[in-house]
């Protein structure tokens, strides 16, 4: 459970982030004992939190890294991580990156179509190297999820469709430079419904069999990432459970012998760990409402405008009898809001507010929307 400093606050300017260091070690602590006890590998999703802050103690617990962009590849090196723990994702990427990748050395490339992957081959030739690729595909499994965070259905521009499959190994199977020797899934984000990961492994498991049957040899199975967590009670539940999580990989996925399996949860390591903290700047009174304007904005944390996501709001500084307030920010425009009909102790000029569960896709989607400056971090 976050304790938050307040005396330490109290003097530093808002909007910032902070991140309990000790909740992410917790996190970590539960993430590795649990892997290991599959032997499984685990690739931190980095698009969820790329702070430098937060990676060092993700490397300091041995995982590796998921990438999606060239320069995602090079923050994970220049953060001390071993190239072979780097694994790299995405349905656009270019030259330059798949060059950046193959300099260096990483364990994989998750390739997502045809066209890309001839793309690799080519540029592998160029430079006298070969690239390891893992499959994408798609295995069109329902995930339950917001539909803009939901990648694992049939009609979608992620993965290689299963009717494709055959064609496209087959293909592959032709490129001198490319060595295929993983598969690799990702159903969505933000699933608490452990049926969805044990459906994965149900298609996995007829996956298998065909390459089997086909003679192509699996080293990695790559299950994706996308376990959620507890935005209603971040403190109550504060570490998602991985113990169930990857049990259901362990009861449900068929293995071969040899194979290795990756994971690559973002959300779930970092999320719990990071609140934004913001101070109140006015209260307005409106014919109906009150509006609590912070001095936060959607700059800062974008998931509420973008996703309609939920955050937990809380008032650090008064104990009052609570009040509604739509908690908005000062961006122009209506979606610049945190939070409606949000209950909490009646609020003034200068409190404290804490929006949380913020770790992950809050800073690292943060942009200069109005000019605005970039939160600084804080961490315990
Ligand atoms: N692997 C792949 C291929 C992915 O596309 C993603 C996330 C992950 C792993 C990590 O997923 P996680 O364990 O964090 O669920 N910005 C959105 C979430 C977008 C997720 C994109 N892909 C949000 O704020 O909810």
């Amino acid at each position: 459970m976050t304790q938050f400093p307040l005396d330490r606050f109290a003097g530093l300017e808002t909007p910032f982030y902070y991140y309990d260091l000790d909740l992410l070690k917790q996190t970590l602590n539960k993430v590795v004992e649990q892997k290991n006890k599959y032997g499984y590998h685990v690739h931190f999703a980095v698009k969820a939190n790329a702070n430098p802050g937060l990676l060092a103690e993700i490397r300091e617990a041995g995982l590796g890294i998921d990438c999606v962009s060239g320069n995602e590849v090079q923050c994970a090196i220049d953060n001390g991580f071993d190239p072979q723990k780097i694994v790299f994702a995405g349905v656009g990427k270019a030259d330059w990156e798949i060059k950046l990748a193959l300099e260096a050395g990483i364990r994989c490339f998750n390739i997502e179509s045809l066209p890309e992957v001839e793309v690799i081959n080519e540029i592998a030739g160029a430079m006298n190297k070969k690239a390891t690729v893992a499959m994408r595909i798609n295995p069109n499994v329902d995930a339950h999820t917001h539909q803009y965070i939901t990648t694992g259905l049939e009609e979608n521009k992620f993965g290689i469709g299963l009717t494709e499959v055959e064609s496209v190994v087959s293909a592959i199977m032709k490129l001198n430079n490319i060595e295929l020797k993983g598969l690799h899934f990702h159903i969505g984000s933000q699933i608490t419904d452990m049926g969805a990961f044990q459906a994965l492994c149900t298609r996995i498991n007829e996956l298998q069999k065909w390459f089997e049957a086909n003679k192509v040899k699996i080293e990695i199975v790559n299950v994706g990432g996308g376990l959620g967590i507890d935005y209603e009670h971040p403190d109550q539940n504060s570490i998602p459970t991985f113990e169930e999580y990857f049990n259901v990989f362990h009861k449900f996925l068929e293995l071969r012998d040899g194979q290795e399996v990756h994971f690559e949860l973002g959300r779930a390591i970092v999320a719990q760990c990071g609140t934004l903290i913001t101070k109140v700047l006015y209260v307005k009174e409106g014919k109906k409402k009150k509006f609590a304007i912070v001095d936060a904005g959607m700059n800062d944390l974008i998931r509420p405008a973008l996703y309609h996501a939920y955050h937990k709001i809380e008032n650090l500084t008064s104990k009052a009898a609570t009040e509604q307030y739509d908690v908005v920010g000062p961006v122009c425009e209506s979606s610049d809001c945190f939070g409606q009909a949000v209950v909490m102790p009646q609020t003034k000029r200068g409190d404290l507010i804490a929006i949380r569960s913020a770790g992950a896709y809050g800073e690292v989607m943060s942009s200069r929307y109005n000019l605005r400056p970039i939160a600084p971090t804080i961490f315990s």
